[in-house]
């Protein structure tokens, strides 16, 4: 999808998201709300989901898209890049992603943004993958980075 239409959808979805994330404070409920509205709107999302950081595991949480690995291996692969760097990290071909942890031969391209609690602590990383190479760029992590900051 093209930056600026990206951009103009991501604003429509984030100003949606905040009037529907108002009527609960509780970040599981936040979560699969940001789950499903955003694996719905954009065609390009595959798998959209949650990975909980708690006693040095990374473990599924909600999620929409097939099947996913439950516990990532420790300190490899995409999301626990971005756990380990504190920053988003965008993969435009996951082959090429030493590590990569493959949970479905489909996906071609990644982004995982950290997700930090009120106390600035990284406590969960949002995952997505495309069936296509090359599908996040910097409108993507300005605007999941933004989402993100509406759960705590
Ligand atoms: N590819 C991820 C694992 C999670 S799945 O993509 C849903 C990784 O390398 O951390």
């Amino acid at each position: 999808m093209e930056s600026s239409r990206k951009g103009g959808r991501y604003s429509r979805i984030y100003k949606q998201l905040q009037e529907l994330l108002i009527t609960t404070t509780d970040p599981d409920a936040r979560m699969a709300t940001i789950v499903a509205v955003l694996h719905h709107k954009m065609d390009y999302f595959f798998w959209t989901g949650f990975y909980l950081l708690a006693e040095g595991e990374l473990t599924v949480r909600t999620y929409q898209g097939p099947l996913a690995c439950q516990v990532l291996e420790k300190h490899k692969g995409v999301c626990w890049a971005g756990v380990d760097q504190g920053r988003t990290i965008t993969v435009p071909d996951i082959d090429r992603f030493p590590g990569h942890i493959a949970c479905n031969s489909v996906s071609k391209s990644e982004i995982a943004v950290p997700v930090r609690n009120k106390k600035g602590k990284i406590v969960a990383v949002f995952d997505i993958d495309s069936a296509s190479l090359d599908s996040f760029d910097e409108t993507d992590a300005a605007w999941l980075e933004k989402i993100v900051e509406l759960i705590f």
